[in-house]
């Protein structure tokens, strides 16, 4: 099995990527051959400064190093040092559909958001589909809401092959359902865009300061809560076992447990799981070669697959 996922460099990890992406692919890692790459030319729909973009780009991959990403069993690269799957957009631009894309969610939100409507923000799914193509991946584990740009990778490869013969694998979402969509703290969907996140690598001051104003509603301490519309509740189970998750909605229910020891709570658990990450991560920081080794081997891994997957395509179409 050949799973691949990808994550834009355009702002600081939080604990929905976290959940709804790396850990997953963390976990994918030990079931199959992993490709993992951090999706420069797509973050470059909404970063347009090149000393961020590159800055970025070497955050999360510190992040990803840090939180388990095992350069041993991932292919881990830079999507712009693969630049095959560029050849490869273009010959699905070419039979992808203006309706497919016209349909996409993810645009539109984006450009309601204020997002400039470019032609890359547009054709940004059809880049998807290159990434997963090109390396011919079986399983691409995402967010819930990245599902559909999956769903586009599937049309467009069934349409190609169908069109020109078998050339493409046709990839399955992977979608950790339990935790598809983390709340921010203000209840929302948890994403860089909404300023309502909570950032894994944070310095712990402006952090605590964060879990402090998760909204909640405004019951006083003595009463019972019910544990199942909380976002403090919500956010605790993704760390907590079983029994603790148990005990804790107990405790919502009895009444006499306010917000704010919940929070405290839920802070503790946040600190214990990404601790010995945060010192891994500040290790990493001192050995930049490292990072940078690193990153070529897997843009070397795979090339091989790029350039096989595009070569078939070309014959494929007709330009060889
Ligand atoms: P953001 O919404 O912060 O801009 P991205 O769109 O870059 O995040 O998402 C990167 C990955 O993390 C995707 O696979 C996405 O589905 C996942 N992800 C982002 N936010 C959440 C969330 N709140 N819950 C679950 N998964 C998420
Ligand atoms: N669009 C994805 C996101 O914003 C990142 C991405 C780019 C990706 N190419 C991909 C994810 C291929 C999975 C597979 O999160």
């Amino acid at each position: 099995m050949r799973i691949l996922s990808g994550i834009q460099p355009s702002g600081k990890l939080h604990i929905g990527n976290y959940f709804g992406m790396m850990k997953p692919a963390i976990e994918l890692q030990r079931q199959g051959e992993a490709y993992l790459f951090i999706a420069n030319y797509h973050a470059m729909t909404t970063v347009q400064d090149a000393a961020a973009l590159r800055t970025m780009t070497l955050d999360v991959a510190l992040d990803f190093l840090a939180c388990g990403i095992d350069p041993a069993k991932t292919a881990f690269y830079r999507q712009s040092d693969v630049p095959e799957v560029h050849e490869l957009a273009w010959i699905l631009s070419s039979i992808t559909p203006m309706g497919l894309l016209e349909r996409c969610h993810s645009y539109k939100d984006k450009t309601a958001r204020g997002i400039a409507a470019t032609h890359g923000l547009f054709a940004y799914p059809v880049l998807m589909a290159a990434d997963i193509l090109a390396v011919n991946a079986n399983v691409v584990p995402v967010g819930r809401d990245q599902k559909q740009h999956v769903e586009v990778t599937r049309d467009v490869a069934l349409r190609f092959n169908n069109l020109f013969g078998e050339v493409f694998t046709i990839p399955e979402p992977s979608i950790l359902e339990t935790v598809a969509v983390v709340p921010g703290i203000d209840g929302q969907k948890m994403s860089k865009s909404y300023d309502n996140t909570l950032e894994i690598f944070g310095e712990p001051g402006p952090l605590k300061k964060r879990v402090m104003k998760i909204v909640t509603d405004s019951k006083e301490l003595e009463d019972p809560k019910d544990p199942e519309t909380c976002n403090v509740f919500a956010l605790y189970k993704l760390f907590a076992t079983e029994d603790e998750r148990a005990d804790l909605a107990q405790r919502y229910r009895a009444g006499g447990l306010g917000y704010g020891t919940a929070k405290k709570e839920l802070l503790a658990k946040i600190n214990d799981h990404f601790g010995p990450m945060r010192e891994k991560r500040a290790e990493l920081a001192g050995d930049m070669d490292y990072v940078e080794d690193v990153l070529r081997q897997g843009a070397a891994k795979a090339s091989v697959l790029a350039r096989e997957t595009l070569q078939k395509a070309r014959r494929a179409v007709g330009l060889e």
